[in-house]
């Protein structure tokens, strides 16, 4: 059985106006009471960040709030960005590093994503660090070699002591937003790819207690069978996580899946 707390994250993207993303925040708060079997962080937008930490905190959830991207650096000239203290004042504490969509629709490269994994660090914030294969790399038996690559230049410089503030989410690109999942088979084959990268890295300790997480169509029809998997310990939402019923039910079997055996 793992001793790792099942986590889901809630990514929204580029989507919602601010009294979706409040409406949908407290409908969140209300319907998430196992924040003792599993954590949980929703991303909204930067400029509902604080309305959505307030909807939050009215409840009393545990819900946690997180951010999609930063800067690292501390302040000046970065016309446009926005910095960790910045989003330490609007109540996050979680940011997402690394997502598919920075890295191949935005142009982010794997120094970048370094210096935002040590900065978020240092700054005291949790870390979700997303990695991932594209289709041609899966087809070119790449997959493997590409994820742990990703995942040794995302942590170049981070302690083992520090791996207690970071998450690893492998979302295949192909699957995000397409509805087509990787096999659980698939996905639990990468995972454990990725764990045994983690003790290459560090040891058998930090690698058994980070957990990573299964992104890309995952939905409430098929995360029971995702998170069953042994090295699957949650998972990173996209879509289904716009829909307040679908991400609840998607945290409901993360609760669910935190006795079962593996
Ligand atoms: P998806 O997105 O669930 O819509 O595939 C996952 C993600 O991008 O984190």
């Amino acid at each position: 059985m793992s001793a790792r707390k099942p986590y889901v994250g809630g990514n929204w993207k580029m989507n919602l106006n601010g009294s979706q993303a409040v409406d949908l925040a407290s409908k969140l708060a209300d319907g998430f009471t196992a924040g003792d079997q599993a954590q949980a962080t929703v991303f909204p937008a930067f400029p509902y960040l604080e309305k959505v930490g307030q909807a939050l905190t009215a409840k009393n959830s545990a819900i946690q709030l997180g951010a999609q991207d930063f800067y690292h650096q501390p302040n000046g000239a970065f016309t446009g960005e926005v910095s960790l203290d910045m989003l330490k004042d609007v109540g996050a504490s979680v940011v997402l590093i690394g997502h598919s969509e920075r890295r191949h629709v935005i142009g982010e490269n794997d120094i970048l994503i370094n210096e935002k994994v040590l900065a978020s660090l240092e700054a005291g914030m949790e870390v979700i660090l997303c990695i991932g294969e594209k289709i041609e790399q899966r087809e070119a038996n790449q997959t493997d070699a590409i994820n742990t690559g990703q995942l040794g230049y995302g942590l170049a410089g981070v302690s083992g002591e520090q791996m207690a503030k970071v998450t690893i989410a492998y979302e295949p690109v192909w699957a995000i937003g397409t509805g087509k999942t990787a096999t659980s088979q698939d996905a639990q084959n990468t995972h454990q790819a990725v764990r045994r990268a983690l003790a290459f890295l560090y040891n058998d300790g930090v690698a058994n207690a980070t957990r990573i997480q299964y992104g890309g169509s995952c939905k409430p029809t098929n995360a029971a069978e995702l998170f069953a998997q042994a090295d699957i310990d949650g998972g990173l939402i996209g879509g289904a996580a716009l829909k307040p019923e679908d991400f609840l039910a998607i945290l409901q079997t993360a609760a669910e899946s935190a006795g079962v055996p593996a």
